[in-house]
């Protein structure tokens, strides 16, 4: 039988999704449980975390689990990915025997790995979780690679919990704000997949072309928009795009061209400072709702009024991470648990 992991939204159904955020808003209104007794989840970051480290450490305590913490490179050995290479270099033990020794411990294998921001081409093939998820024998859940499943599930329970069920037809903006550093596509791709998924009339506000997503993420987009109704749009224009907004999703991302040459990409990102979100852009809205995934710049990405202003629902959104990811964690480790098969 092939083990069922959680790389992205798109290799599950919606009932499945539906499912998993009934089961999440379960864990809401009561939060302790038995679901993760006498199990256990690994949780592996090659890169920093405040909220999903503490959610899903949580998360498991709270269902009687127990999660255990590696950092690879740092607390645990460094790791080799490329297949049939001489291990001459810095890494200590290959993922080959990490993932499958991991599998004979613990029940869940979670994994976090940015891109290298050298070169797309590789990055893009997200080779380390696809690596975890190739040998491993038990379930691995992707806590952000080059997406953020577990961020699309807290942001859509957010959004329906301030929204309603139903998010067909919503204007949903996904908008480029600036960022001193190129940072990482992964909540980018995962907001277009997921509003796409739901329904939504989503604007993609970027300043120029340079920074339209992966083709991968974009094609994924609008096979959704051809699945569930909805609509997909590009725009470079600030006003028109927030114009009768129900939702401002805001990030930062790198531009796809520049991998590797970013002292090139700095000064087009420099002269685009003002797509921040602030008061005037969100008066364009429909009283929309503003969120984003953490962690933010204030006064760089969103200024102090947005982030203070009850439209904000980035805590919520933050919250919900540990109820979606609980009603994973139980849906995988006891499958038809939170599970809409
Ligand atoms: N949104 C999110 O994943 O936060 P952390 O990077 O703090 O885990």
């Amino acid at each position: 039988m092939n083990t069922r992991h959680f790389l992205s939204t798109q290799d599950w159904s919606r009932s499945d999704l539906d499912g998993l955020l009934d089961k999440a808003r379960e864990f809401q209104r009561s939060k302790l449980g038995d679901e993760l007794q006498g199990k256990s989840i690994a949780l592996l970051f090659f890169n920093p975390s405040m909220r999903t480290r503490t959610s899903f450490e949580l998360g498991a305590h709270q269902l009687g689990g127990k999660a255990i913490v590696l950092a690879p490179g740092k607390d645990a050995w460094p790791i080799e990915f490329e297949v049939g290479s001489v291990m001459d270099g810095e890494t200590e033990e290959h993922i080959a025997e990490v993932a499958r020794v991991l599998s004979r411990y613990v029940d869940l294998i979670g994994v976090r790995a940015f891109p290298k921001f050298q070169d797309w081409t590789v990055d893009r093939e997200d080779r380390v979780i696809k690596a975890f998820a190739k040998y491993s024998t038990v379930p691995v859940i992707n806590m952000e690679t080059i997406t953020h499943p577990c961020q699309e599930l807290a942001h859509i329970m957010a959004l329906q919990q301030h929204l309603g069920p139903d998010l067909k037809r919503r204007k949903y903006v996904l908008t480029w704000t600036y960022h001193p550093k190129p940072l990482n596509t992964a909540v980018a791709n995962s907001a277009l997949q997921i509003a796409t998924r739901y329904g939504m009339d989503v604007t993609l506000l970027c300043p120029t072309e340079e920074y339209l997503l992966d083709p991968r993420y974009m094609e994924f987009a609008r096979q959704n928009v051809a699945e569930n109704g909805g609509s997909l749009t590009v725009s470079h224009d600030i006003e028109s795009a927030y114009r009768d907004a129900d939702v401002v999703y805001a990030k930062s991302w790198g531009a796809i061209p520049y991998f590797g040459r970013w002292e090139q990409e700095k000064p087009i990102r420099d002269a685009h400072q003002h797509f921040i979100v602030d008061e005037a852009k969100m008066a364009l809205t429909n009283n929309g709702l503003f969120s984003h995934c953490l962690p933010l710049r204030r006064n760089v990405k969103a200024t102090d009024a947005v982030m203070d202003s009850p439209s904000c629902i980035a805590i919520d959104e933050a919250e919900n991470r540990l109820h979606v990811q609980k009603a994973l964690m139980a849906s995988l480790a006891r499958p038809g648990v939170g599970s809409g098969e």
